[in-house]
């Protein structure tokens, strides 16, 4: 079996299906597996894509995507943050437990996994610089529940490194930092519940003219992702087995690190120019940003790291990755599709 075959699990996420998308135009044969197929309309009618709803963690499942594939690639996870301190063991179990399985099968087939892990692995990090692949982590305090979601992806990997040791599993390791695009998470009340990631937390603000969420201050600094330029590096990494094999990976924009708070005002800002151009929607609240502590608006057991910058200098090296998206053209980029999608949808 080729390289060219692969089945994506999670393939009905953010990311999943932006990834098939890209494989599918790459004339790869991608089976996608994922709960939902909500986010799949024009991908599914695809003549290389086989589309299976699936839980792949149970039963016989994690053993038939293995054997049927030579290279699985999974993206599928509980991963919103505002679940960490709330549902810590749902989120450990599909962090941890599901992916295991997956992976112990990988192992006995020969099957090469490729496995979506996070950057939020360097735990606090290090504010002064950029995060590499070899720097330690530096997770939170047991009691700090809200480090639940990064214990068990640490754990995992460390899960595939003793799969590769002692059964001969090839893996790699993607560390994704802060990835933006159509179709990320929710607008509460409309396709969702709760309080999704910061991206579609802002957008679902703005559509309803409500003032954005800043979190302590809006302090802390993360380098914000094309969603296009991170499918590139999984396409790289296929393309290039013996680079990529049996390592991690830190796939980020460093040219696009900003602080949250500058984050909103410049969403706010290009959201006032869409808004100016299309009169049905809602227009900026007064004030446009309301400020809230962690605490309260993700619940006890928050807290964050104050910067994570990406080292990108390993996937330039071993897989020639560069990410060409700057942060104005990203933050158009979801704003315009948030807007289209979500603009007749959410009562003003
Ligand atoms: N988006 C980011 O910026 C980012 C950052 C760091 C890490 N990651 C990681 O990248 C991966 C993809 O993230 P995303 O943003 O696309 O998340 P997402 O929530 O949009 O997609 C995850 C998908 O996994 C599916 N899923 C969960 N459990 C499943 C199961 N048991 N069986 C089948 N499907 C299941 C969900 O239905 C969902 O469609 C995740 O592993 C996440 O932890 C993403």
């Amino acid at each position: 079996m080729s390289n060219k075959k692969v089945c994506v699990v999670g393939a009905g996420g953010f990311i999943g299906s932006h990834l098939c998308e890209h494989l599918l135009i790459k004339d790869y044969q991608v089976t996608g597996v994922d709960l939902s197929d909500l986010r799949l309309s024009g991908i599914l009618e695809h003549p290389n894509f086989n589309w299976q709803t699936m839980d792949y963690s149970l039963g016989e499942n994690p053993q038939i995507l293995a054997q049927n594939h030579p290279v699985v690639i999974n993206a599928a996870a509980l991963c919103n943050p505002s679940l960490y301190n709330t549902q810590d063991l749902q989120v450990m179990h599909s962090n941890f437990n599901a992916p295991q399985k997956l992976a112990n099968e990988c192992a006995e087939t020969g099957t090469w996994l490729i496995h979506f892990s996070t950057s939020e692995i360097y735990g606090y990090g290090d504010a002064t610089q950029a995060l590499h692949e070899s720097t330690p982590s530096n997770l939170g305090s047991v009691g700090a529940r809200r480090w639940s979601y990064a214990t068990a992806k640490l754990l995992l990997e460390r899960w595939l490194v003793g799969l590769e040791k002692e059964r001969n599993l090839a893996w790699t390791v993607i560390r994704p930092f802060n990835i933006l695009g159509p179709r990320m998470d929710y607008i509460p009340g409309v396709d969702g519940q709760g309080t999704p990631r910061v991206m579609a937390n802002f957008s679902s603000a703005l559509l309803k003219g409500q003032a954005l969420p800043i979190v302590d201050g809006g302090k802390a600094q993360r380098a914000f992702t094309w969603v296009g330029d991170a499918v590139k590096a999984v396409e790289l990494i296929l393309k290039n087995p013996s680079s990529s094999k049996n390592q991690a990976f830190n796939i980020g924009n460093p040219a696009n690190e900003i602080s949250m708070i500058a984050l909103a005002q410049q969403m706010v800002e290009i959201y006032r120019k869409i808004q100016s151009q299309n009169p049905h929607l809602a227009p900026v609240a007064k004030p446009a940003l309301r400020h809230v502590k962690g605490t309260e608006y993700y619940g006890p057991g928050y807290e964050d790291s104050i910067r994570r910058l990406p080292d990108i200098s390993k996937a330039q090296k071993l897989l020639s990755w560069q990410p060409q998206t700057d942060l104005l053209t990203t933050l158009y980029g979801c704003l315009e599709w948030f807007t289209q999608h979500y603009g007749n949808l959410v009562c003003k």
